[in-house]
């Protein structure tokens, strides 16, 4: 048989970690002939969820799940890991500046990204899903200067399954059919979900919007006034609705992001925040969304997408945002 891959989940005693697990060990993530071994890493606080997480894990007698271990020392948590899921992070809290959170999610990411570089496995993969997820990756790469760049990731493919769920109604299609839609630039507000190269069962979305709404004019302003501010700030309408930030729906969008980047993708592009190389403006070093596509079990950018006014001005919007908070970490001393 082979050699189980090694996993380590941080935050895992949290709910995220409590939606994610489950599904990484019933083989949803790296399919149904692969054994995984989850490291699952804590503060003192969560030690004990953590360990309740554990011992569910037992009990659900998964037989690909061939070990689960528990820690909360980082060094030992990413001791030959294969995969680290960073999902636990400092959350703003009231007050909170900035800077303070910056430096807060530094001070965690930092030293993972040092134990990752001292100890995990030479085909190490990072997801960064704690917030702010792009910054956070990029802050634990500066201190993983042993493992090449383009494993460090942060997850963007919630707002990815955001905008195909948004569309697929409006168009009139299930959203399998959808493919070639890209999320640009930061995980956060200012981010811009893009269907000028997207279709539905082989037709233009842009045309199928403009047939079912009316006009070429109608369906730019859906896609201005409804779609891209119902996607970009979907999140905090479901903690207005759940009374909780989103659970469930970012642990699935983690299992498909780690799935297409492992395994492939299938059916077009996806979207992914990685280390910029420059492409479409986006400054070298910054980790941002980019359509992305999986080859030979690494993300390649989709090169040559012709980029209209609009959509310049956007993805520069947000690529500004992810400048900000990259100077801030500097002027900080953080990276
Ligand atoms: P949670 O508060 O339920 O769980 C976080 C866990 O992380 C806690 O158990 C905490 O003890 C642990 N933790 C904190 N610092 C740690 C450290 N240094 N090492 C290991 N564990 C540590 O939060 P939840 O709901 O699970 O969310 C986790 C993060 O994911 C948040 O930052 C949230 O903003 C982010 N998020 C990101 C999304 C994305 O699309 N990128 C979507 C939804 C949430």
């Amino acid at each position: 048989a082979k050699k189980p891959i090694t996993i380590t989940i941080t935050g895992a005693g949290g709910q995220i970690g409590y939606a994610l697990l489950f599904r990484i060990a019933s083989g949803a993530m790296l399919g149904p002939d692969t054994q995984v071994r989850l490291n699952l890493l804590e503060i003192p606080q969560g030690l004990r969820g953590a360990e309740g997480a554990a011992l569910e894990l037992h009990d659900s007698a998964f037989p690909l799940l061939s070990h689960v271990e528990v820690y909360d020392d980082p060094t030992a948590a990413f001791r030959g890991t294969n995969l680290a899921l960073l999902v636990g992070a400092r959350p703003r809290t009231a007050g909170m500046e900035r800077g303070d959170l910056l430096a807060a999610n530094a001070g965690i990411f930092g030293p993972q990204g040092e134990a990752i570089n001292a100890g995990a496995a030479d085909d190490v993969r990072v997801v960064v899903v704690g917030n702010p997820a792009n910054t956070n990756a990029l802050i634990a790469a500066a201190h993983a200067p042993d493992v090449p760049a383009d494993r460090f990731t942060a997850l963007t493919r919630l707002d990815h399954n955001r905008a195909l769920a948004q569309l697929a109604p409006t168009v009139g299609t299930p959203v399998s059919d959808i493919r070639d839609l890209t999320i640009w630039g930061n995980h956060s507000a200012t981010q811009f979900p893009d269907v000028a190269h997207a279709t539905a069962g082989g037709q233009s979305v842009a045309a199928l919007l403009a047939y079912r709404l009316g006009g070429p004019d109608a369906a730019r302003e859906w896609l201005v006034d409804h779609f891209i501010p119902r996607v970009a700030k979907r999140g905090a309408e479901i903690i207005e609705v759940r009374g909780s930030s989103s659970v469930a729906s970012a642990a699935s969008a983690t299992i498909d992001h780690v799935h297409d980047w492992v395994l492939g993708t299938s059916n077009g592009w996806t979207s992914a925040a990685v280390v910029s190389d420059g492409s479409y403006g986006v400054p070298e070093g910054l980790v941002s969304s980019f359509p992305v596509e999986s080859v030979d079990g690494a993300w390649r950018i989709v090169q040559g997408l012709e980029l209209d006014a609009f959509a310049r001005h956007r993805i520069d919007v947000s690529v500004a945002e992810l400048q900000d908070e990259r100077d801030a970490v500097r002027a900080l001393g953080l990276v």
